[in-house]
């Protein structure tokens, strides 16, 4: 509550109010990230209006406890009523004080927090500070001002990149001359109060009346570039508007405008979704069940087994790490191989200027090579990343249980084995879990942590800690063929394939997929992976797809054949459609006694994306996911779903869950295939009018 008199240490609800010398420091606590609510908008106003009416406070420093100064507006309250004071209302406030009021950025400003800071009449910030506009990656675009004043500061050209990156520039570093006054080491308190004290004397400028907006033309060229490298994105658009209109209108009319396009971007479907994704790609990372309480183990070394294509990527997410990490192949020539694999990626990242050449020497001092099992005694974790083989794995993890010092950490980044037949041949399941990296696991952000149903708790969460220290997105499932993702996209992939042989063409259903904002569609991303691989596991698991397998058979296996459902050219990837294939699908339809029709792209979506949901479902239904948002968020981060529709189980609450059983009835029922009928689940909640969602 705010306190009515002038004294010191008066708390304003997360604001504490602190005059000393004729310097009011307020400083902000609102843990975890100082989001900009209700309650700190208002401490913030009432701490404000404090300061203007204290005649002995001559000048004000906002400041804030914790690693982040301001993460920005509360993306909690996006699309709900708002609660005054608006942050732009309160941005005005701060601007419009006749006594200086600087702030004190001690760490990350984002959003509204770095609005905030914008809008007073100078900011101090610790050297290598965060500081961005990430509304975009939202959906949005800044909304209390940002449009407006930081183009005056930084000249619109950058202001819009700055905007239209998303990401963050760094104080002292990347930031454009114009955005801080003053960088130190350390914490910026002290600067900022002596240059409140010398503003109070020589007087404040406010960014509303600044002019550095630079060249039209600069704008004009650098909005261009931008807008055609981002078409179709409504943010972008927007934020062009808005800072164009810095050149056309005054203030006060180009901030409506901001505010107005904001206020309708808010409601805009894609940025809903886009907020969705924000809040379950973070619920998702926290361990649930007993692992919230487990203690971690602390991981300071770790060995892979195999060093092929997953075992390199995974070797290299350790050293990136800092972590020391030993590779164990079967023979010299494989090790060398995959060693050399490795030094190759990071000459790329070199070469591309994304890594200096003393990090990727330090890196690959990190990384050791071994051909003896033994040289796993010291790792705290163990992944191991050999063929696809049960009876492989099982031989390997037998050693490992032995071989290991107790509590070490045995992981398998299998594709689809069963990790409780892996577990129990360790002689210590307890010690056993699943870490499925996704390819290439250097590169792919998600990380299926698998949970067997002897999997310790602690050993769970020391995973989710490690894939977060690996910059990963780690999601907990349990134990099922092809854990979630997989298992969803065979479903996807099947009918696929029916879709060819009841009269679609591979590139039909690419394209429908590629419109739908995936950036390629099943059989342009099969052909890239290779068809052998699926082929092969459909003949262990007696399973057939007529025409993957008859392509199979004529050793068309995707790109390295140069053919696969597609044509391709000598050394160039893009897929051409072949009317070879769309004969051989026609014949195979007629075999078949099926007559072919047209499909459109909205019925190819559904036809692909509805069985999806409904297996989905089932997931959520036997436990192996433990939230709907979870599925999602393996979709978006390891598919390629596009982040602006949410997920498939969040477009199915889109669409509502009625519509999508009843489609599914419908579609068991036309190919007499029963596992496409609707789950208990999915028939459970459509009753009830209920999405996935528990939101
Ligand atoms: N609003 C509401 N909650 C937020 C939030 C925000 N802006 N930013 C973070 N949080 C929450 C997270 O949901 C999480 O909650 P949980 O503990 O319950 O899961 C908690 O704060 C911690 O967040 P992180 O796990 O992301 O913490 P990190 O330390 O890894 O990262 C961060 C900190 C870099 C600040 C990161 O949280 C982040 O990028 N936040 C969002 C920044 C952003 O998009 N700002 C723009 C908002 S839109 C805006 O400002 C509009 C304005 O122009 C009007
Ligand atoms: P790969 O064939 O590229 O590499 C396997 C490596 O293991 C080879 O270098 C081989 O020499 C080595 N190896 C075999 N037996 C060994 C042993 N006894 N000791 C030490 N090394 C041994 O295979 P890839 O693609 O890396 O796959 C590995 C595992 O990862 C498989 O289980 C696969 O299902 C899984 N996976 C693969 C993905 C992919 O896209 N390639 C994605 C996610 C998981």
């Amino acid at each position: 509550m705010a306190d009515a008199s002038n004294g010191n240490g008066h708390e304003h609800g997360p604001v504490r109010y602190a005059a000393a010398d004729g310097v009011a420091v307020l400083t902000i606590a609102n843990p975890p990230v100082n989001a900009l609510g209700a309650a700190l908008r208002a401490g913030l106003a009432g701490a404000v209006t404090q300061a203007g009416a204290d005649p002995s406070v001559e000048a004000v420093v906002v400041a804030a406890e914790g690693k982040v100064f301001i993460a920005g507006a509360d993306i909690s309250e996006f699309g709900k009523p708002p609660v005054p004071p608006v942050l732009p209302d309160l941005l005005e406030q701060i601007e419009a004080m006749e006594i200086p009021v600087v702030a004190a950025i001690g760490g990350t400003a984002l959003g509204g927090g770095l609005e905030l800071a914008l809008a007073c009449h100078a900011r101090v910030a610790k050297s290598g500070a965060k500081l961005g506009l990430p509304e975009v990656k939202l959906g949005l675009i800044p909304g209390a001002g940002g449009t407006q004043r930081l183009p005056r500061l930084i000249g619109a050209a950058a202001a819009l990149k700055l905007m239209i990156d998303g990401e963050p520039v760094t104080a002292g570093g990347t930031a454009p001359s114009g955005l801080t006054d003053a960088v130190c080491e350390g914490d910026p308190l002290e600067q900022a109060i002596a240059m409140a004290r010398s503003l109070a004397q020589s007087g404040l400028r406010r960014s509303r009346d600044a002019d550095a907006q630079g060249a039209r033309e600069e704008f004009e060229e650098t909005a261009a570039a931008l807008l055609k490298r981002n078409a179709g994105h409504p943010s972008v658009a927007a934020c062009v508007e808005a800072v164009r209109a810095t050149f056309d209108l005054p203030f006060a009319e180009g901030q409506a405008k901001e505010r107005a396009a904001f206020l309708s971007l808010v409601e805009d479907t894609r940025s809903k979704a886009l907020r969705y994704v924000f809040f379950a790609e973070r619920r998702a990372v926290r361990p649930v069940g007993a692992a919230a309480d487990a203690q971690p183990r602390s991981i300071d070394r770790a060995a892979i087994i195999g060093g092929g294509t997953m075992g390199g990527g995974i070797a290299m997410c350790f050293a990136n790490a800092g972590i020391p990490v030993t590779i164990i192949e079967t023979g010299q020539d494989g090790l060398d191989r995959g060693l050399q694999r490795i030094a190759k990626n990071y000459d790329i990242s070199v070469k591309r200027g994304s890594l200096s050449e003393d990090a990727r020497d330090a890196r690959l001092k990190l990384i050791h090579g071994s051909l003896d099992m033994e040289s796993t005694g010291e790792a705290d974790i163990v992944i191991e990343a050999v063929f696809e083989d049960m009876a492989l794995k099982k031989d390997i993890f037998g050693r490992l249980g032995q071989l290991t010092k107790a509590g070490t950490i045995l992981a398998t980044n299998t594709s689809y084995l069963d990790v409780n037949e892996i577990a129990n041949a360790s002689g210590r399941p307890e010690d056993v879990l699943g870490l499925h990296f996704f390819s290439p696991a250097n590169v792919m952000r998600l990380l299926e942590v698998v949970r067997g149903e002897a999997t310790d708790p602690a050993v769970l969460a020391t995973a989710m800690k490690l894939g977060s220290v690996l910059g990963k997105l780690p999601v907990m499932v349990g134990v099922c063929h092809g854990f979630v993702g997989n298992r969803m996209l065979a479903v996807r992939n099947a009918q696929a394939e029916q879709l060819l042989l009841e009269g679609a063409l591979p590139q039909n259903v690419d394209r429908a997929l590629t419109a739908f904002g995936f950036r390629m569609g099943p059989f342009a991303t099969s052909d890239m992976a290779g068809l052998d691989i699926g082929w092969r596991m459909r003949q262990a698991t007696g399973q057939s797809a007529p025409v993957a397998d008859t392509l199979c058979e004529m050793g068309r296996f995707g790109q390295k054949a140069a053919k696969g459902f597609y044509r391709y050219e000598e050394g160039d990837r893009t897929p051409h459609a072949d009317e070879d294939v769309s004969q051989l699908i026609e014949r195979i339809s007629a075999d078949r006694g099926v007559s072919r029709r047209s499909f459109d792209d909205r019925e190819i979506v559904q036809r692909l994306v509805y069985p999806m949901i409904n297996e989905g479902a089932k997931i959520l239904e036997e436990g192996i996911a433990n939230s709907a948002s979870d599925i999602d968020v393996i979709w978006l981060n390891g598919y390629g779903w596009p982040a602006w529709r949410g997920g498939p189980m969040y477009l199915a609450d889109q669409v509502g869950l009625q519509e999508i059983a009843r489609y599914l009835e419908d579609l068991a029922d036309e190919l007499g295939l029963e596992s496409l009928r609707p789950s208990a689940l999915l028939r459970q909640l459509a009753a009830e009018g209920r999405g996935f969602s528990s939101d």
